[in-house]
C-alpha cells in the first residue's frame, strides 16, 4: 500500500488552481443547490446576529451603565436572550445542511466514477493499478466534498464575520475604522503564507512517513533476503536518512506552527493599541463612546479567527482542487470500446461466428494479432493451444469485446458485431477464467448470479452440471455457506467449480474458458471437465487449455503462434500430421509420463507406441483411477 500512497501524494502538487476546474467543481452543487442556497443564508444569519451581540454590548456599556436606562436595560436583555435562542436554531440548521450536503455530494462523485469505471474498457484498466484508482476515489471525492460544504462553510462565516464586523464598525466610528482597515489584507497575507508553508511541511513529513512504512515492510517482510544479501547497513543508512528528513520536517512545520499564533497576536496588539490611541483622544473630542471603544475591540478579535480560518481554506483549495481535477480526468476518460450510436441488439449469437482479417494491438507497433482470419459455425467447439504470449487470450477478449479489432471485422451472424450493443453481446457469452472470481456471499448467491431469476431449484441443478453440487453439500452449511471475501475460504478447485455452475445457470450459447483447469489439482480438473463437457453440448465455445488432454474432444484444435494460425484441424489429424501440435502434445505428454511415473526416455518410447494402440482402453482406465484417487482438495 505504500508505494501507491507515496505516489498517490507525491501527484498532489502537480495541480495548479485553475478557474476552469474551479467553476466546474461548483457545478456539483447545482443539483443541491436548494440546500446550499439554505446553508448560506443560515450561516450569513448566524453571523449577522453574531456582529449584532457585540453591537448590543456597547448598547449595554452606553445606554444601560453609562446612562443608567434601566428599562432600555431590560429591553436590551430581552432582545440578547430571543436572539441567543434563534441563533443556536441557525447553527443548528447550517451544520445539519453542511453535512447532508457533504454527504450527497460525495454520494453523487462516487456514483458518477463509479459507473464510468464500469463502462471503461479493460484497456483502461491494463493502464491503470486498481488499488491506486480506488484510493483515488474515496480520498480524492472526500476531499472535494470537504471543500465544496466545510470550505464553503468556513469562507462564508469567515467573509460574513469580516464584513459585518466592518459594517458596523464603519457604522460606530468611520476614521477609526478605516485604520483597522489597513491591517486586514496584511493579516491575511500573512496568515496565508503562514498556512502554505505549515502544509507542505506536513505533506513532506506525511509522505516520509509512508516511505518509512514502506521501508519497514520491504525489510522485515524480506528479511532473509535481506540478511542474505549482506543489505542491513545499506539499509539501515537509508532508513535514518528518512527518518532525519522526516524529523525536520516535523521539526519546522511545528516551529511555523508555534511561530503562527504569537505573530498574529502581536499584529492584533498593534491594532488594539491604535484603536485604544486613537479612540482614546476620540473620546476626550466627545466623539466616541467607551462602549464604542469596547465595540471596536470586540470586533478586531472578532475578526482573527474568520482570517485565520480563510488563509487555512485557501492553502487547502489547492489541494482540493488537484483532486477535483483528477476526479474530471477521471470521468472525462472516454470507454475505448463503446455502443454505436445506432447499435441494435443482438438476438442471438448462435450464428456463424466469422474473424475478417483482423488486426490488433495493444501497444502501437507490437501486433498481436495480424491478419487473422477464421470461420467457426455454430455449436463447434474450438480448442486453441499454442505458447504462452501467442494471443489466445487477445482472441477470445477480442471475441468478447472487451477489446475490439484495429482493422478487419468480426462478424456474428454475418454482421459486423461493432453493430450489437455491448449489452446484448455480454449478456450472451459465459466465461471461465484461470483465476476464478466470486463475491462475498454465499454459494448460493455466486451461483446465482448467472441468471437473477433462477430459482433455488434451477441454482442445485446447475451445481449438479457443473459438478459442483458434490463438494457443496459437504459444507457446514451447503449453499448457504460463506465463500469469503473474494471467495478466499474456498480452495481454487472450489471456486472453478462454483464459477462454472454460475456459467452454467446463465446458459449462454457462446462459451469461452481461458485456462480454467490450469491451477487447479487433476481430480478437481477431471470434474470441470465433465461440467464443461455438459456445458458445451449444443453451444459454440472456445476453449484455452494448457493441458493438452482437457481438448482433446474438441471439434477443431487450432495452435496459435505469434498471433497467427499454426495449424489447425481434429486431434486425431493433427496428431497424424506430427506438426506443431503433435510436437507440444508429446512433450506434454513425455514430461508427464517422466516426472509423474519417472519412467526414462527409451521407455518413453515404447510406452507412446503401445498407448497409441491401445489408447481407448488406456483413458478408461486413468479415468477410473483418477476418480478413486483420495484428493487432499476437498
Ligand atoms: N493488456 C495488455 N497490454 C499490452 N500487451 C498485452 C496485454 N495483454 C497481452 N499483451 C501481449 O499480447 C501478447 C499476447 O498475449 P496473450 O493473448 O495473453 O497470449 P496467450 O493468452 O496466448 O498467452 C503477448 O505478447 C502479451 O505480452
Ligand atoms: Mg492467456
Amino acid at each position: 500500500m505504500s508505494q501507491e500512497l507515496i505516489e498517490l501524494e507525491e501527484e498532489e502538487y502537480t495541480s495548479q488552481l485553475t478557474g476552469a476546474v474551479f467553476r466546474r467543481i461548483l457545478t456539483l452543487l447545482k443539483p443541491h443547490w436548494k440546500w446550499v442556497v439554505g446553508f448560506l443564508i443560515t450561516i450569513a444569519l448566524t453571523s449577522i446576529l453574531d456582529a449584532y451581540f457585540t453591537y448590543l454590548n456597547k448598547q449595554i456599556v452606553d445606554v444601560g451603565i453609562t446612562l443608567k436606562d434601566r428599562p432600555a436595560l431590560i429591553r436590551i436583555a430581552w432582545t440578547y436572550g430571543i436572539f441567543q435562542l434563534l441563533q443556536a436554531g441557525f447553527v443548528f440548521t447550517f451544520i445539519y445542511l453542511a453535512g447532508v450536503l457533504g454527504e450527497r455530494v460525495q454520494y453523487d462523485m462516487r456514483k458518477m466514477l463509479f459507473n464510468h469505471l464500469q463502462d471503461l474498457s479493460l484497456s483502461y484498466y491494463a493502464q491503470n493499478a486498481v488499488g491506486r484508482l480506488i484510493a483515488r476515489v474515496t480520498s480524492d471525492t472526500g476531499r472535494v466534498s470537504d471543500l465544496l460544504t466545510w470550505g464553503v462553510v468556513d469562507t462564508t462565516w469567515a467573509v460574513m464575520n469580516i464584513t459585518t464586523s466592518v459594517t458596523f464598525m464603519a457604522i460606530i466610528n468611520w476614521r477609526l475604522a478605516l485604520i483597522v482597515f489597513t491591517i486586514i489584507p496584511v493579516m491575511i497575507i500573512i496568515a496565508i503564507q503562514f498556512r502554505k508553508r505549515i502544509l507542505v511541511e506536513y505533506r513532506v513529513t506525511r509522505r516520509t512517513n509512508s516511505k518509512i512504512t514502506g521501508a519497514y515492510n520491504e525489510n522485515f517482510q524480506g528479511v532473509r533476503v535481506v540478511k542474505g544479501l549482506l543489505r542491513e547497513d545499506e539499509n539501515t543508512k537509508e532508513f535514518q536518512q528518512l527518518t532525519s528528513t522526516m524529523y525536520r520536517s516535523a521539526y519546522r512545520a511545528a516551529w511555523l506552527s508555534a511561530l503562527f499564533l504569537p505573530t498574529v497576536q502581536i499584529i492584533a496588539a498593534l491594532a488594539m493599541g491604535l484603536i485604544i490611541g486613537y479612540g482614546g483622544t476620540q473620546i476626550t473630542l466627545g466623539l466616541m463612546t467607551i462602549g464604542g471603544i469596547q465595540a471596536f475591540v470586540s470586533y478586531l478579535t472578532f475578526m482573527m479567527w474568520p482570517i485565520q480560518d480563510l488563509a487555512r481554506v485557501y492553502a487547502e483549495m489547492q489541494h482540493s482542487i488537484a483532486s477535483a481535477e483528477r476526479i474530471f480526468k477521471l470521468a472525462d476518460t472516454p470507454p475505448e470500446v463503446h455502443d454505436r450510436s445506432d447499435a441494435i441488439e443482438a438476438e442471438t449469437l448462435m450464428g456463424e461466428i466469422e474473424f475478417d482479417h483482423v488486426d490488433f494491438y495493444y501497444e502501437d507497433r507490437k501486433p498481436v494479432l495480424t491478419d487473422f482470419s477464421l470461420k467457426v459455425k455454430p455449436g463447434e467447439m474450438i480448442a486453441l493451444v499454442g505458447p504462452t504470449g501467442g494471443g489466445k487470450s487477445t482472441l477470445v477478449n477480442l471475441l468478447c469485446r472487451f477489446y475490439e479489432p484495429r482493422a478487419g471485422t468480426i462478424r456474428i451472424n454475418g454482421r459486423d458485431y461493432m453493430d450489437y450493443t455491448l449489452a446484448s453481446i455480454h449478456s450472451r457469452i459465459g466465461i471461465v477464467l484461470q483465476t476464478p472470481h466470486l463475491f462475498s456471499g454465499s454459494v448460493r448467491d455466486n451461483i446465482h448470479y448467472g441468471r437473477l431469476n433462477a430459482s433455488d431449484e434451477e441454482i442445485s441443478e446447475a451445481a449438479k452440471i457443473a459438478g459442483a453440487h458434490d463438494f457443496i453439500v459437504t459444507l457446514e452449511k451447503g449453499y448457504d455457506q460463506n465463500v469469503g471475501e473474494g471467495g478466499n475460504l474456498l480452495s481454487v478447485g472450489q471456486k472453478q467449480l462454483i464459477s462454472l455452475a454460475r456459467a452454467v445457470l446463465a446458459r449462454p450459447e457462446l462459451f469461452i474458458m481461458d485456462e480454467a483447469t490450469s491451477s487447479v489439482d487433476t481430480l478437481t480438473e477431471a470434474l470441470i471437465q465433465r461440467g464443461m463437457e455438459a456445458l458445451m453440448k449444443g453451444r459454440t465455445s472456445f476453449v484455452i487449455a494448457h493441458r493438452l488432454s482437457t481438448i482433446r474432444r474438441a471439434n477443431r484444435i487450432i495452435v496459435i503462434e505469434n498471433g497467427k494460425i499454426a495449424e489447425q484441424g481434429t486431434h486425431a489429424e493433427l496428431l497424424r500430421e506430427r506438426g506443431h501440435y503433435y510436437r507440444l502434445y508429446t512433450q506434454q505428454f513425455r514430461h508427464e509420463l517422466e516426472t509423474q511415473y519417472g519412467l526414462a526416455e527409451g521407455r518413453i518410447q515404447e510406452a507412446l507406441e503401445f498407448y497409441r494402440a491401445h489408447r481407448a482402453e488406456i483413458d478408461l482406465l486413468i479415468q477410473a483411477e483418477a476418480m478413486l484417487e483420495p484428493s487432499n482438495n476437498g
